[in-house]
This record gives structure tokens, sequence and C-alpha cells, in this order.
């Protein structure tokens, strides 16, 4: 797949849009994975626990298969650490990789300067540079009480779109719910990419505010990140295709 610009989202057919979630523990496990789905998905999200076990390895490896990836890193940290790591993310030739919004406009910055330098010595293509505004796991309560946030979860969420637009992110991961609130704050040229994605006829599993991959392009989301639909099913193929489909739209 090629990098697709902001602008140009609308054009994306359904498979381009399907990223799948290598929640996997092992280097094997992911390898056959994308073995079997590499011609039916866009993309494959590496996330913590499989780059914890592999290592960028991993991403070397992916790479020699033309396996797109994003790497869900979520980075969070002083400007300085967050820009060594992403010039280490940038220079393997990934499509997408994340940072925290709540790092602020100095970490973010540093982290797309230091992945398109990456990029660029490396002679691969810029990674798209997503933050991740507040994450589904926290609750209004927790946001209130444990993180002393006093703004609804809508506004923060919103108002930490904005600041990652502003500081040079090219998107945001967020919940389909939240794509009407994030496109009326930052526009349309802006990619959002969203989980807890669950066609009709698959299993909620431990997700608990699910949209359909027909509603989530219908509601304004670019990307969607599908797991366990896909990689429990006992014909794995045949669900990526069907998802996929859906998100032609
Ligand atoms: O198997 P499932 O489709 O639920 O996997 C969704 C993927 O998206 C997992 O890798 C999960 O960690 C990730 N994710 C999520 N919700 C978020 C952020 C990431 O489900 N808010």
């Amino acid at each position: 797949m090629q990098k697709v610009e902001a602008a140009k989202m609308t054009e994306l057919k359904g498979k381009d849009r399907l990223i799948v979630a290598l929640d996997v523990p092992t280097m094997f496990d992911a390898l056959k994975l994308v073995d079997e789905l590499n011609e039916e998905v866009g993309m494959f999200k590496v996330g913590l626990e499989l780059f914890t076990h592999c290592g960028t390895k991993l991403l070397d490896e992916l790479k020699k298969l033309e396996a797109p990836v994003f790497f869900d890193g979520k980075f969070h940290d002083i400007p300085n650490t967050v820009a060594a790591a992403s010039r280490e993310i940038g220079g393997r030739g990934v499509q997408m990789f994340n940072v925290h919004a709540q790092g602020g406009s100095e970490m973010i910055k540093a982290a797309q300067k230091a992945a398109h330098e990456a990029a660029d010595t490396a002679k691969v293509q810029r990674p798209i540079l997503l933050a991740v505004t507040v994450l589904t796991s926290i609750s209004q309560e927790i946001l209130t009480n444990d993180l002393g946030i006093s703004d609804k979860v809508d506004e923060v969420v919103a108002r930490y779109a904005s600041l990652a637009k502003a500081s040079g992110a090219d998107g945001v991961v967020a919940s389909a719910k939240e794509v009407p609130i994030i496109r009326e704050k930052v526009g349309k040229d802006f990619i959002i990419v969203t989980p807890g994605i669950r066609p009709t006829w698959a299993s909620e599993d431990d997700q608990k505010r699910i949209v359909t991959p027909k509603d989530a392009v219908a509601m304004g989301t670019d990307y969607v990140v599908v797991g366990r639909p896909i990689t429990r099913a006992s014909d794995k193929r045949d669900a990526a295709r069907r998802i996929a489909e859906e998100l032609n739209g």
C-alpha cells in the first residue's frame, strides 16, 4: 500500500482501510498471520506485547515481506527521548506510528521531526504520525478523580486532537463515537484510526463500545483496527474479505 495523503482518504478502498492487530505473543505467530492475510488487508498493527517480545527485528522481517506496519508504541516521554525512539522507528519504513497527545506540542513536534529525518536518511517513506487522545479505557471517573481533569472526556479528546494537528501529527487514534467531535474540531484533512470494531457476525469479546465496520466509515473514520474477529476466525481470509467489503461503504 502506498502512503496516502490525508486529503485522499476518501479514495481508499475497503481493504486499504483495514488494519489487523497482530495481538500474538511470538514472531512465529505474527509472521504466520501476515503470510495468511497479506493479500487481504492494508496494514498490520504491532503493539507493545509483540514488540517487547520481538524488538525491531520483527519490523525488519515485516519490511522484507513488504507488509505495511502501524507501530502502536504509544510513545510518551520527554521530547529528547521520544525523538530518539521515533528516529529508530522512522528509519525502518513503517507506515504509521503513534505518540500520546498528552506529551504536549514540543514532544509531538520532536517525534515528527526525528521520524522524518530518519526516514529521509534511510530512503524509506516518511511514516504517518498519529496521536492517541484519551485512551478508551479512561472513563470520566478516572479522568476526573485519578487524573484531576474536570472537563468532559469528549472535550478533552477534541482539545488533544487540535493540539496534535497544530503540532504536526497527521491524525489520531480514537473511538468511532468520538469521530464527529474530532471532525468538527479539526476538519476532514486529518486521519482518524479507530479500534473497537465488530461486524454484526463477530463476538464482542471484551470491547464495550463497539461499532460495525460499515458504521465506522459512515461516521468518518479513515482506518479501522480489527483483531480477534479476524485473527480468531476459523477462516481468517474470509473474515478479512468480509470486513474489507463492508469498509467499501
Ligand atoms: O481484538 P480486537 O479487535 O478487540 O483488538 C483491537 C486492537 O486495538 C487491540 O490491539 C487493542 O489493544 C487496540 N485498541 C483498542 N482500543 C483502544 C486502543 C487500542 O482496542 N482504545
